[in-house]
Order: structure tokens, then sequence, then C-alpha cells
């Protein structure tokens, strides 16, 4: 079942999956990480290079002594590595490392330089953090997704001829955070660079499971923009990256400005520093590029295409064992990473996310994902007059979907006992909705169980 990929090697080098936690049944249980999508595990393997990385953590670019000279380099080849990953042309790119997905964006979106007349095109897909940035410089125009919520590439090429030469940025999901559908980003490359725009990918779901390649620049395959986040990706302790053209970072002014983004400095002068530099102000996160940096090396040594095939596998078996739950509706549609949103009938959303969590240990997410306007979409589609947006008065009642979302660790078992879970839920939606009420006070459903009622609060105490 493992499709070459050496998934349980892989499984015992990630912290947390022999984790226990409380269920109704009054035992304990391994806990199941199905909430990949907002952010995985770290791997023990990096985190035994950090520890001893630790006892060399110093100041970056700001000391003579040999911590310092040391963390500089390291902190430099982060940078490269990152690149690396990505096929980054790093003669013509720059790799700035920031915080996370969304401060990438936001920054593009400040140094692009956009005119009154300028356009940006995203789509109906997006993450929030794919569209509120560029609201705030440009005209944004979305391209529509169809009833399975998949891209509509004949709207996006209309809206290229119709915008045409103000579209100064397309900018696309790698894949979707809610039904976990994977964009043509060859195809949206070329068809950008056509009609002379820009291309840009938010990679925040697509590079955790999917090697990338940002082509060249005169490739019209080439990704002119590209941002992901260290903690969908292993690596947490604060790392994002945006890669994009030396040339849109040398025009004007960094947006955030001080300490480390100058060369010289006079009362009436200013010389910016080089690339990334001048980017990346202030001291900058050297722990967090290093764990990046050291976890993509080490996911590369695994093989991306046949952690990928493994994944797929996982997720085929996922969807077929999902569509024998009675009352079932799964949304988007193939080719898709392992992100499955569907609702069950009779329950909400957020009361189902709280039942798997209680009675199998097992986390999802629930809600509308940070992508509200596909989720409306997606959820008016199949049903216009239940859940959706505009019937949703009371907190209750607020639309949504629960979310599974698989990683190469994961296993068929776990999935297996998903399902066991959904189908007793599925049978007995009367009994288990008794079991989890909501609570007008935390504005959330809970278990009716009081020895669960204070978790995760007096766990919290042992920390
Ligand atoms: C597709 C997509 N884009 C952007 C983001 C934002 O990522 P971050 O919260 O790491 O900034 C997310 C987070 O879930 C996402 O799924």
């Amino acid at each position: 079942m493992s499709g070459g990929f050496p998934y349980k090697t892989f499984r015992r080098e990630v912290l947390g999956v022999d984790l226990l936690v409380p269920t109704t049944r009054g035992i304990r249980v391994p806990y199941i990480h199905f909430d990949n999508a907002a952010s995985t595990p770290a791997l023990k393997p990096v985190m035994e290079q950090m520890q001893e990385f630790l006892t060399w953590y110093s100041g970056v670019h700001r000391g003579t002594g040999h911590k310092s000279m040391l963390c500089s380099q390291i902190y430099e080849q982060c940078h490269t590595q990152i690149g690396h990953f990505v096929q980054a042309d790093l003669e013509h790119d720059t790799v700035i490392l920031v915080k996370n997905t969304t401060e990438a964006i936001n920054k593009l979106a400040g140094r692009l330089r956009f005119s009154a007349d300028d356009v940006v095109i995203t789509s109906e897909m997006e993450h929030h953090s794919n569209d509120l940035p560029w609201r705030r410089h440009a005209r944004v125009v979305y391209t529509r997704v169809d009833e399975k919520g998949l891209l509509d590439y004949k709207h996006l090429e209309k809206l290229l001829q119709q915008y045409y030469p103000h579209v100064k940025l397309v900018t696309i999901t790698g894949a979707s955070n809610v039904t976990g559908h994977l964009n043509d980003l060859d195809f949206i490359a070329r068809l950008a660079h056509e009609y002379n725009a820009e291309f840009m990918v938010d990679a925040a779901q697509l590079a955790p499971h999917h090697a990338i390649n940002m082509h060249p620049h005169y490739d019209s395959r080439h990704i002119d923009y590209l941002a992901f986040s260290g903690h969908k990706i292993y690596a947490p302790f604060g790392s994002g990256v945006l890669i994009g053209s030396k040339k849109t970072f040398l025009q004007g002014e960094p947006d955030i400005i001080g300490g480390g983004t100058v060369n010289m400095v006079t009362p009436n002068l200013i010389t910016w520093a080089g690339l990334p530099d001048r980017e990346e102000a202030g001291s900058p996160n050297v722990m967090g590029a290093f764990i990046l940096a050291k976890t993509l090396e080490y996911l590369q040594s695994l093989n991306l295409h046949s952690m990928a095939a493994y994944e797929k596998k996982l997720t085929d078996y996922a969807m077929q064992r999902l569509q024998t739950i009675p009352g079932i509706t799964i949304y988007g549609a193939e080719p898709r990473l392992g992100v499955i949103s569907f609702n069950l009938e009779d329950i909400i959303h957020n009361q189902l996310g709280i039942m798997l969590s209680f009675e199998a240990g097992i986390g999802v997410r629930s809600g509308c994902f940070c992508a509200q306007h596909y989720v409306r979409k997606l959820l008016d589609e199949k049903n216009p007059s239940s859940l959706s947006y505009t019937s949703a008065y009371a907190m209750d009642n607020l639309p949504g979907m629960v979310r599974i979302s698989l990683a190469a660790y994961n296993t068929h078992d776990e999935i297996d006992r998903l399902i066991s879970v959904l189908k007793q839920i599925a049978d007995h939606p009367y009994y288990y909705r008794k079991k989890y009420p909501y609570s007008c006070i935390h504005g959330n459903y809970y278990p009716r169980d009081k020895n669960l009622q204070n978790w995760p609060y007096h766990f919290t105490e042992s920390f």
C-alpha cells in the first residue's frame, strides 16, 4: 500500500504520532492528526539538528564572533537551499524569508507598485490571504469556479482579454485548502504570460505535498512569484517564503525599513542593502530558516514524487471509503491533494468536528477555512436552501464543512478509524447531537460528559 514510499519509517520520524488523547469512552486513544492543511507536525531528525545548531545560535549579520559568523553563513545558505527546493532561478530570483504565506503575499502586494489602471486576477477559490492583500493595492477581479468548484479556465482567459493590457498579475493557489483541488499551473502560467501578465502561485498547500518547479524565466511555464509557509511543511518556528524576481524588489523602497535593510545612513541619505537583506528588516529568524531548510533537505532525501504517490493512494482510499457513509456530501473534484471537505446530513460541521475529537481522538478542522467565498459557492451549489451563508443567522447554524487533510505519515488504518466513527454518527445522529450540545457562553459545541469538559484546560497545567 506504500507505493514505494517508506511511510512507516517516515511516520517514526514524525513527532506526536503516539500521543494519547481522552475520549467519551473513558479511555485514551492514539491521536489522529487529520488537520495537516492547517499545520503539519515537526520531524525528529530536524529537531535533533536544531538542538545541535542551537549551541551556535547567535545574531545574524551583526557580529564578528565565531558564532555570529557561522550563523550568518548558515542563514544565507538556507536561502539558497530553499530556492533549490522549488527550482528557482537564483541568478534572477531572490528568496525572501518572512513569517508565513500571508506575510509573503502582503509583502508582494505592497512591492509591486500598481498604477491606477492595474488589475490583479485571482480566483473564487482562494484563501483570504491570496485575496485581501491585493484588494488594498489594486483592482481585483475573480476567475469563476464552476459547479464542482474547479477553476473556469475559459473565464480566466476572458478576463485576461477583457482587461488587457492592464493585468499586472494573475495569482492563483497551487491547490485549494478546501477541496484540495490541484490547478493546472503550467497552463495558467502560459496564459498569463501570453497576455503580458506575471504569474504568482500561493503554494501554501501545494509545497508540502508536490514537487514544485518554478521553471526558468525564459520558459512560458515560469512562476514569477511563489509563497509558502514552513509550518505547513513540517517546519514550525515561524518561517515563510517569498520568491520572486530581483528586479521587483530592487525597485523603490522596502515595505518595512530599519536595521539590516541599509548599507549607509546619514541624516539626509539612505542607501539600501542588497537582496534579500533589504526585504528582511530587523534581526532575522535564523532558527526558523535553519529548520525550514533542513526539513526541505530531509523531504527531498525521501523523494517527493514517491511521497506524493503515497499520499494519492491514501487520498483515493479515503474518498472511496467516505462515499460509503450515509448522508455524506463531499465537495470538489479530481485532481486533488489529500484535502477533503464534507458535510453529514443533520449534523452541523462544528458539532461533527467536536464529535470526531471526543469520540475517536481525530483532529480535523470545521468551518470555512479562511475561504468564505469558495465555501459559500460550494454550499450553495449543493444545497441552495440550507446551511448557506444567506440562511445562516445563529452562531450554531453558521455555514461550513468538515475538512480532513492528510499527509505522508498518515495511514490507511487511521482512515478506517475515521470511517468507523462517521458511520456510527451517521447511523445515530439524534443520539450524538444530544451528547454534544451547544454552549452559548463558549460559542461552540462541547461534550456533555463532565470528565471531558475541562479538557484541554486541566492538561495544559502540566506545561
Ligand atoms: C491556500 C492557502 N494560502 C494561504 C494560507 C495562509 O497561510 P499562513 O497562515 O501560513 O500564512 C493558507 C493557510 O491555510 C492556505 O491554505
